[in-house]
């Protein structure tokens, strides 16, 4: 059984056929799924969905990118949606440089990762972490909130294996998706090889990041045994040693999911 910990089922891509897919998921043995919020607006379809299927929890959370939906009231309304019973998580928060240059918004977006952290906090639930090009700054805001009491994971990871370390030291988990299958994957391949099993996650960041051989295409959390067999290939585990662990370790993380949501009623 795999425990998708980073999907988007509520992104336009699945507008069509969202519901044959969720349903096809536990068939297929993937089970429980952690929808992603990453706006107000996703917040809102992504407790939506877990509303409507049993296996499927939510992250509520503001992604760095659409921080402008932020303000006091829309923050007084996320802080609201923590206390959902299938809020399992606050996410995706963060910094993202690569797709933002101006500095006086990189500091907005400093500002709503700090708050959101300390959200966290108080109403004690883990994080889950976006971070492109902003490795430093993601390190500072995160040590100035004392992030080392709040858990997390550092999702579709980008940064050295070294780095990997810091976070770790932090006690956070390094979340692995479809980039690990990719030819010019090597940072993230030496950091798969140096990092225990007990501190990965497994996602797919769908319907973006499809591992190979569907690399450009659109993601599903199906396609999760192509990045087992990927890093089972890399640290020299079998593929079930892979997906254990990394259950496990999510379990571990996401306390709010209930043990046993692997079924698959609805
Ligand atoms: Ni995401």
């Amino acid at each position: 059984m795999i425990f998708e910990t980073h999907a988007h089922y509520d992104d336009e891509q699945f507008h069509d056929d969202s519901e044959d897919v969720l349903l096809d998921l536990p068939k297929k043995g993937i089970t429980p799924v952690i929808n992603v919020g990453a706006s107000i607006e996703s917040t809102k379809t992504s407790l939506a969905l877990a509303e409507k299927y049993d296996f499927i929890y939510a992250a509520v959370g503001v992604h760095p990118s659409d921080i402008d939906g932020l303000n006091e009231e829309s923050f007084m309304w996320l802080s609201e949606q923590t206390k959902h019973k299938k809020a399992v998580a606050v996410g995706e928060i963060g910094l993202d440089y690569y797709w933002e240059k101006e500095g006086s918004v990189q500091e907005q977006q400093r500002y709503w990762f700090q708050r959101q952290l300390e959200l966290a906090k108080s109403v004690k639930l883990p994080v889950i972490i976006h971070s492109r090009d902003a490795a430093e700054d993601t390190l500072k805001v995160m040590r100035e909130a004392h992030a080392e009491e709040i858990p997390g994971v550092i999702h579709c990871y980008s940064y050295s294996p070294e780095l990997a370390q810091e976070f770790v030291k932090m006690g956070y988990y390094i979340g692995v998706g479809g980039v690990v299958t990719f030819k010019n994957a090597k940072k993230l391949v030496r950091t798969v090889e140096e990092l225990p099993m007990e501190k990965i996650l497994l996602e797919t960041d769908c319907p973006y990041m499809a591992p190979e051989p569907f690399r450009g295409t659109r993601n599903d959390s199906r396609n999760i045994p192509y990045i087992i067999a990927k890093i089972a290939e890399i640290k020299g585990l079998s593929p079930e040693e892979v997906e254990e662990t990394a259950r496990q370790n999510a379990f571990a993380l996401f306390h709010q999911v209930a043990v046993g949501s692997d079924s698959a009623k609805i």
